[in-house]
């Protein structure tokens, strides 16, 4: 079978990785792509903000499976377009998107379906945002609603800085976007932050292994939300029992909810939860692989990706069983300095095949291009080293390893990925 994956990241890098692994799988094919997945994928100009020009390719090549991997193109209702035509693809509709497009929606479905998460306040002006913030201590959480790449959220001191970030946010000033129609303000959560991501066939959700990511910019978890710096899973992150409790109390309701609704989620449902003193709490849901999860999780994966894939397609999820190497993975993310702010491009890149030659290591992908047959930055996040391990010790070492071989002007790191753990299991 011919495989077609959209994106153009290190998570859609790890996916065409895992995929062409496949028993099932004949051929790759990766949309845009980007600097290194041509070695695991046919690369095919698309552009994700235009839907007829993903459906069209998908027309031409006739994959037994389509995967996408970005939100963009799913709030833009990619999926719903290549179902029309007959195109069998993994992912959710526009309308069950809807729980990552819009927090908003996400925290009244929330709501509804009496699913644990924060107290919370949807705003559309500055004299709604003055009265919900009579509600809240400090600190207390802005969010824009709409799509922000992580970086819609500030989390602020005092009612004065929530009043200053709902006007950037109301403004397009903060994100330097159109600006928001309307703002989230969020009670403050505190505690160990966790990904646990379910592929999902409208009715029965199959977790992942869980992963922690570490989204702040600076080390010690200081400084501006990213899409992720790095992040690390293992079997401890969320034991027998907590997969159980999140699987009852949030992830099947979650898919009853939305096919009650008439909206059933198919695809990966991403939960970003805080384990609070409370309990897990929903901070948000994303309706795609998370990046950099993605690149750890399937560094652990055991199991036939396509196989499990094509059962969420069909159906059947409630027939597999996914294995997962025991021990633990990282990947932490190589950035160029600037990020999450403004940062350069075109800056040549050195030492990757010394980094792949470190025991286990993978990297993938995430900003790169070729020019003139060199291999340069093109993001602000660039690469996603990873490595699987008997230990998380094992694999952070490996990781580390492998980066202090790679350089490019301005590369920067955090080196504290997976310290948390590390501290609780020395
Ligand atoms: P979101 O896009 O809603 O996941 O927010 C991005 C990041 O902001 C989360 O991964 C958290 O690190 C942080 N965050 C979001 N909501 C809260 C909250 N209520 N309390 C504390 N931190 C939060
Ligand atoms: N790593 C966070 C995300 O994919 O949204």
């Amino acid at each position: 079978m011919k495989v077609l994956v959209f994106g153009s990241g290190g998570r859609e890098h790890a996916l065409a990785w895992a995929l062409a692994k496949s028993a099932r799988v004949t051929e790759v094919v990766c949309a845009p792509g980007n600097g290194g997945m041509a070695q695991v994928a046919r690369l095919e100009p698309v552009v994700l903000s235009d839907v007829d020009s993903m459906v069209n390719l998908a027309l031409r090549e006739q994959p037994g499976m389509v995967v996408v991997g970005p939100e963009l193109p799913l709030a833009l209702g990619v999926v719903d377009a290549l179902r029309e035509r007959g195109v069998r693809v993994f992912g959710p509709t526009q309308a069950a998107a809807m729980l990552e497009t819009s927090k908003s929606f996400a925290k009244r479905f929330l709501q509804r379906h009496q699913i644990p998460t924060a107290n919370y306040a949807v705003c559309t002006n500055a004299h709604e945002v003055e009265d919900a913030l009579g509600r809240f201590h400090a600190p207390m959480v802005v969010k824009a609603d709409g799509l922000a790449a992580g970086k819609g959220v500030v989390i602020c001191q005092t009612r004065r800085a929530a009043q200053e970030a709902a006007q950037g946010l109301f403004s397009g000033e903060l994100l330097g976007l159109d600006g928001e129609r309307q703002v989230v303000i969020e009670e403050f959560l505190s505690g160990d932050e966790v990904s646990f991501l379910c592929l999902c066939d409208g009715k029965t959700a199959l977790p992942l292994a869980a992963a922690q990511d570490h989204k702040r910019i600076g080390e010690g978890d200081v400084g501006p939300n990213t899409g992720g710096m790095g992040v690390y899973s293992t079997d401890e992150i969320v034991d027998a029992e907590m997969r159980e409790w999140l699987l009852r109390h949030v992830a099947q309701p979650t898919l009853r909810g939305m096919a009650a609704e008439g909206t059933p989620f198919t695809g990966v449902l991403y939960i970003g939860l805080m384990m609070t003193p409370r309990g897990p709490q929903v901070l948000e849901f994303n309706a795609r692989f998370g990046d950099p999860e993605t690149q750890a999780i399937l560094a652990r994966l055991d199991s036939d990706l396509a196989e499990a894939l094509e059962a969420a397609i069909d159906g059947r999820l409630d027939e597999v069983e996914l294995r997962w190497k025991p021990g633990a993975s990282a990947c932490v993310i190589a950035s160029s300095s600037g990020y999450p702010g403004s940062y350069q491009t075109g800056k040549p890149i050195r030492g990757l095949d010394a980094a792949e030659r470190v025991d286990g290591v993978a990297v993938f992908h995430s900003g790169t291009a070729r020019r003139a047959g060199a291999l340069v930055t093109f993001g602000g996040r660039v690469l996603g080293v990873t490595a699987a391990a008997d230990s998380l010790r094992e694999a952070l070492a490996r990781v580390y390893e492998a980066m202090s071989r790679i350089d490019f002007e301005g590369i920067y790191f955090r080196r504290d990925i997976g310290h948390r753990a590390l501290r609780e299991r020395p």
